[in-house]
């Protein structure tokens, strides 16, 4: 008892490195504040790990920044705010000095918590810092709250900020579009400002993501040089803002996008802001996507501590077509070529008004018994018997305006009131208003039902094809509707709670028209995403590419899919079109029964051989070679286990021309002094494995000098695996 009672005071007691610093720390990094209570606080570091009693050598070696915690608009100095306000009263500046300073050991790591309080009115922001003590990561979110009796209107409220020291810094981040997503950009940041916002209100990373890399010294890098990374944990419309003033500084806000978004705050209400994750190195991009990797693993992915079954998706193979003998058949066929789960996906759904098309029945999740008259149990049984599991496809957030649903509950359209809601997707598809609870519960219930009915069911596929383009809610008030773009994604992460709550084992894929849910908002409660609706597996090496900047190779889903592509039109051979699904959660997308005996006996091949380096390329660390955007013609990476005892490599040959040219592949990760077996997979039956095949080299040769690989023919392509023998 009194050990407790000593443990919580020596918790409670601000772990002064002088009278005001407050350092806050990982296994690898630091975080430094210094404040006195009734005066400003200042953010002074962010960076390379220093122990407390070396906090006075940031400040002595001249490296700290000395700018406002978080920054607020209207009295002083104006910065580019983290927080503006319309008091009730109509005045907008704010003051915020320290109150009060907390800090105690929560799940995984440590928090530090400043209460700010503004020196005229009670308005009240506490910033919260979380170090994990086994992760390169930092969260950082902030709370509102205030004591009046009328609202205080946010207009703009940053999750963090984080001022950064550097003269030369260059940005690495996402864009793209539909079936291009992920594509990754580097640019130096000049003076001004650069702002990268989303604002489609329900899908937010086909053309920007809410995660970037600044490498502080210069031209980006993989292996040296300080990076920071920062990732908005926030699955809606976003606004992240990096700003290079003179003096050489950067600052970099993020938060909740605020175009049409101010939240009417209430006494005593907490305005909680999605969580900033942060992480920094001196080593370079590559241990900032693997300190991502790590954490994502850990904390912000759903089940980050299994391996992904390996699967077939309905969709290439069948569209809308669905029907018993063909499900009944891909699940066979699935299972003869040895993965582990089907998923059915759109066209399963609707009686009155049917899904032949794709303008009807979303909304309507009852089984298309005509197409499937064994109904959803005469699926799974199917599935069982074969010995692999089953999965479907839902678009629960959606109705069309032919569905039931829809005639149902015209009022749970997100829609301006008195105007006609602009249709989406097949000239009739409307998106449900998650802010009302009514609405909340049924998409609940969507799962529920299904989950209840088909117990086995195993795995969700969880689309939105649709923006918010008609703004306006009936359930919020008139003064309220400013609320609709936050509330949706309140009311979605409600539901997705509830969801996990009740069935913890359930795998969910985050589908949104392919690439429009990769972010760490609603990453915690899906297993993976659907990287892109484009399968081609050469435009697929530059997607994952970009995406692995942030999201670890278990979280992307990848399919083999037909050729010619269905999107690009491009013949590719099998072979490099597994190579590239097995970098990532491998899966197929195709009809398997027009594959010939030669196709489907490779398929079987490629299948087993990615089992033997599934957990590699699942849990271990990710080591980007060379890159596809470096315009050498090929592109390599790598997978460590955590132990170091096994490693998988890829190659890709991206262009084909007479006598080309190519580096070594020098690879990354290794125990220098070990040595490692390398074994070609993937190979067609009798086909020659690579020269370095069955050859045992140490891992410092790998590495200081690498593999040469012949890479003859066009859509060339190479998968080792390495074990270490001593
Ligand atoms: C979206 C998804 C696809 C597929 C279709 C079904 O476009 O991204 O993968 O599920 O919907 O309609």
């Amino acid at each position: 008892m009194m050990r407790k009672w000593l443990l919580s005071l020596l918790l409670a007691i601000p772990a002064f490195v002088s009278a005001d610093d407050y350092l806050l720390s990982t296994p690898h990094t630091s975080m430094l504040f210094e404040g006195t209570k009734g005066q400003s606080l200042h953010f002074c570091y962010y960076g390379d790990r220093v122990a407390p009693d070396e906090a006075g050598q940031v400040r002595a070696a001249g490296l700290y920044t000395y700018a406002d915690a978080y920054p607020v608009f209207g009295y002083g100095y104006n910065p580019e705010p983290a927080l503006q306000v319309v008091l009730p009263d109509g005045q907008l500046a704010l003051q915020l000095v320290l109150d009060s300073v907390e800090r105690r050991a929560v799940d995984g790591g440590e928090l530090l918590a400043f209460t700010l309080r503004d020196t005229k009115f009670p308005v009240c922001v506490k910033l919260n810092y979380k170090a994990y003590q086994d992760l390169d990561v930092i969260e950082m979110w902030t709370e509102v709250s205030h004591e009046m009796k009328k609202p205080v209107v946010l207009q703009q409220c940053a999750s963090g900020y984080l001022p950064l020291r550097g003269t030369e810094a260059w940005l690495s981040h996402l864009y793209g579009n539909w079936g291009a997503e992920s594509f990754l950009q580097q640019e130096p940041l000049t003076t001004g400002m650069k702002v990268i916002k989303n604002r489609d209100g329900v899908r937010n990373s086909h053309t920007r993501h809410a995660e970037v890399m600044v490498s502080l010294d210069g031209k980006p890098d993989e292996r040296s040089g300080r990076v920071v990374g920062a990732a908005l944990c926030w699955g809606g419309n976003y606004n992240l803002r990096i700003s290079k003033e003179s003096g050489g500084n950067y600052d970099f806000l993020a938060g909740i996008d605020n175009l049409g978004a101010d939240w009417h705050l209430e006494r005593g209400e907490v305005f909680r802001t999605p969580e900033l994750a942060v992480t920094f190195s001196p080593q370079g991009l590559g241990q900032v996507s693997r300190n991502f990797h790590r954490w994502a693993r850990a904390t912000h992915l759903a089940h980050g501590d299994k391996l992904r079954d390996i699967l077939l998706n309905s969709w290439e193979g069948v569209y809308l077509a669905v029907d018993e003998g063909k499900m009944k058949s891909m699940i066979k066929d699935i299972a003869d070529l040895g993965g582990e789960l089907f998923v059915m996906d759109d066209g399963w759904f609707g009686r009155k008004y049917k899904r032949d098309r794709d303008n009807a029945a979303l909304g309507d999740w009852e089984v298309d018994t005509a197409k499937l008259p064994g109904g959803l149990k005469a699926l799974t049984a199917e599935a069982a018997a074969n010995g692999v599991k089953f999965g479907i496809w839902i678009e629960p957030e959606m109705a069309n305006t032919h569905s039931e649903l829809f005639e149902a509950h015209p009022d749970w359209i997100v829609c301006p009131e008195g105007r006609e809601p602009l249709p989406g997707r097949g000239g009739t598809q409307l998106l449900l208003d998650l802010s009302n609870p009514d609405v909340q519960d049924f998409v609940f219930g969507v799962v529920d039902r299904l989950k209840t009915a088909c117990p086995d069911l195993a795995y969700i596929k969880w689309d939105a094809n649709m923006s918010l383009t008609s703004y306006g809610s009936s359930y919020l008030p008139a003064d309220r509707q400013s609320h609709l773009y936050t509330a949706y994604h309140e009311g979605l992460l409600n539901v997705l709670r509830r969801i996990r709550a009740k069935y913890p084992d359930l795998v969910m894929q985050a589908c949104a028209s392919g690439g429009g849910r990769a972010n760490y908002g609603i990453l915690p409660y899906f297993d993976e995403f659907w990287v892109s609706d484009n399968t081609d597996a050469l435009q697929r090496v530059y997607m994952q590419w970009g995406a692995s900047y942030f999201f670890p190779a278990m979280s992307m889903a990848s399919h083999v899919s037909a050729s010619p592509n269905h999107q690009t039109g491009r013949r590719i051979p099998l072979k490099f079109r597994f190579a590239v699904a097995m970098s990532a959660r491998l899966g197929m997308e195709l009809q398997p029964s027009a594959m010939s005996e030669k196709e489907r006996a490779y398929s079987r091949r490629a299948i087993a051989d990615y089992k033997t380096i599934r957990p590699v390329v699942q849990m271990g660390d990710l080591y980007r070679l060379v890159s596809p955007y470096d315009d050498k013609g090929v592109s390599s990476l790598m997978y460590v286990a955590p132990d170091g005892r096994e490693a998988a490599f890829f190659a890709y040959k991206l262009q084909h021309f007479l006598s080309q040219e190519w580096p070594a592949f020098r690879m990354d990760g290794l125990d220098p002094a070990a040595h490692y077996r390398l074994t070609e997979l993937g190979l067609p039956e009798g086909a020659r494995p690579v020269g370095v095949s069955g050859k045992v080299f140490s891992g410092r040769f790998l590495m200081n000098e690498g593999i040469s690989l012949p890479l003859s023919g066009e859509y060339a392509s190479c998968v080792l695996r390495l074990e270490r023998v001593d």
